[in-house]
């Protein structure tokens, strides 16, 4: 990929933990305005890839460039400044404060240096910000919660209010770690046409790790598959379903001759594509 096209690029990035190779020589690069997918085996490192693109934690080995810059060095909330966002696997609200507030809290990476340093003193007009917040959970479908306690809402509108919290940010890389795990059809679908509608016209670039093939296919247009923390394919999401190494990662089938694995991409057995599916599904 030409570098201006990538907003997002891993180069050779390793990361151990206590010795244990988490993620290994990993290199891959997100197409700035693409809705990518990162997916794998439960275990295969999507969520350690997550925290080392947005700082949580440090590389070992390799660089992370966001729009071509090395930011390997530059912690996490410099990091948010180059226009990262994201959710967390385990939502991470303050669950004693209301949906506003939450998303108020969002809004708080714009709203540092002179500005946060006036807004206590009202020169700045503290309104416009709370309009925003109210404007963004409207329309995400959750004004009806604006008030209520975070910690007493079902699940599904809480990861929605997550979302809504990482939008206001006004992020150029969205990071959604398994946005639909927990929520059932209708809401996943609901925060399918919600991701479509707010990354359709290119202004955001999203990466998401999501089991749900289904999700995957009807969102995104390009697949970056881990296992054992390194990249073992990448592709549109029809390769990617016809790909046996993809197919023996998640299946722990042993591998097969590469003719063998020529035949089966071109001609997948149809009980096995749907096990593939059920087993992306359920996250095992
Ligand atoms: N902070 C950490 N300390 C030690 N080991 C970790 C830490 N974070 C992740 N791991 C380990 O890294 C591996 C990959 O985990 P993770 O990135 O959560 O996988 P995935 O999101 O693909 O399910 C697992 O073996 C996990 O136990
Ligand atoms: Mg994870």
């Amino acid at each position: 990929m030409i570098g201006s096209d990538a907003i997002l690029t891993l180069h050779e990035v390793g990361k151990n933990f206590a010795g244990l190779h988490v993620i290994d020589d990993l290199t891959f690069s997100v197409r700035r305005g693409s809705r990518t997918a990162l997916i794998g085996p439960n275990g295969a490192g999507k969520s350690t890839v997550f925290n080392l693109i947005s700082g949580v934690h440090a590389i070992d080995t390799g660089c992370i460039l966001l729009d071509g810059v090395d930011v390997s060095r530059i912690p996490s909330r410099g990091r948010i400044h180059h226009g990262v966002a994201r959710n967390f696997q385990n939502i991470r609200l303050m669950p004693h404060l209301s949906a506003l507030e939450n998303v108020l809290v969002g809004q708080h990476c714009r709203n540092s240096g002179w500005r946060g340093v006036l807004q206590p003193v009202n020169l700045i007009p503290r309104n416009r910000w709370r309009e925003e917040a109210r404007g963004a959970l409207a329309e995400a479908g959750l004004a009806r919660y604006e008030r209520a306690t975070v910690g007493s809402l079902p699940y599904g509108v809480q990861k929605r209010i997550e979302l809504v919290r990482a939008l206001v940010a006004k992020p150029r890389l969205l990071l959604l770690d398994e946005p639909a795990a927990g929520l059932n059809p209708a809401e996943t679908d609901a925060l399918r046409q919600h991701l479509t509608a707010i990354c359709g016209e290119g202004r955001i670039t999203l990466l998401v790790v999501e089991h749900d093939m289904h999700f995957v296919d009807a969102l995104c247009d390009r697949v970056v598959v881990l296992n054992f923390g390194r990249k073992i394919a990448e592709g549109t999401p029809d390769e990617i379903r016809a790909d046996a190494l993809v197919r023996e990662a998640y299946l722990g089938a042993e591998p097969e001759p590469a003719e063998a694995r020529e035949d089966r991409a071109q001609n997948p057995a149809p009980h096995q594509a749907a096990k593939l599916e059920v087993v992306q599904r359920h996250g095992s």
